[in-house]
């Protein structure tokens, strides 16, 4: 599947606020320069759509984009971000948690994953407070382009195994570079899939 059509429409803080939940929705998640934004404007083929930045920290805010004029895809500020004060950080669990908790049109959310590190808690842990509140959610490990193959799948093969003690199976893993323009089809192929 290739997008034809990609929108910004609005950026949010309130789920009150958000456009009306009639479309199917899709959220990029992860922490801190992990590269959801990048991995947003690769999808779409539309550089700048979602801005990037080299520093953590760039998204604050939930950023809704329609695309084909069919399905939502939402760039979420990133967490485990240092530098950002306590009381910065608790609002971002506020608003966040919030918005994924009660989402009606919210069909997967996309849990990126720097492809470089070895499991991280923050982000084991994350995954499984999505499972605890029955959310479903796959993984994207990113910037695929900056070590070996070699060196991903051995990543992503322990942090399968870090989720199987919690999870009965692992959820669909996908390997991508924005850099590099790789892996995005089949994450846009399984949002078609789920679309129809
Ligand atoms: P926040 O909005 O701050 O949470 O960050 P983000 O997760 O949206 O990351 P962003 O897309 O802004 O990318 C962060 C940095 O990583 C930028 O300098 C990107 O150019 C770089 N980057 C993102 N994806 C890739 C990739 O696949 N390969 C390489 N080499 N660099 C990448
Ligand atoms: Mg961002």
């Amino acid at each position: 599947m290739e997008v034809k059509k990609a929108e910004f429409v609005c950026s949010n803080t309130r789920v009150d606020k958000l456009p009306a939940p009639n479309l199917p929705e899709y959220a990029f998640i992860g922490r801190s320069n992990v590269g959801k934004s990048s991995l947003i404007n690769a999808m779409t083929n539309k550089k700048g759509l979602a801005k990037t930045s080299q520093k953590p920290g760039k998204t604050q805010l939930i950023n809704h984009f329609i695309i084909d004029d069919t399905w939502y895809l939402v760039d979420l500020p990133g967490y485990g971000f240092a530098k950002a004060s306590k009381t910065s950080r608790n609002e971002w669990e506020k608003f966040i948690r919030r918005y994924l908790t009660h989402r009606d049109n919210l069909q997967c959310v996309f849990v990126l994953v720097d492809s470089r590190l070895e499991p991280q808690k923050i982000d084991l842990d994350f995954c499984y407070w999505l499972g605890e509140c029955g959310l479903p959610f796959m993984l994207v490990f990113t910037k695929a382009d900056k070590q070996s193959a070699v060196k991903s799948d051995a990543n992503i093969a322990k942090f399968k195994k870090q989720l199987l003690q919690w999870f009965e199976e692992v959820p669909t893993v996908f390997l991508t570079s924005a850099e590099k323009k790789l892996g995005h089809e089949p994450i846009l192929e399984t949002i078609d899939e789920v679309n129809r």
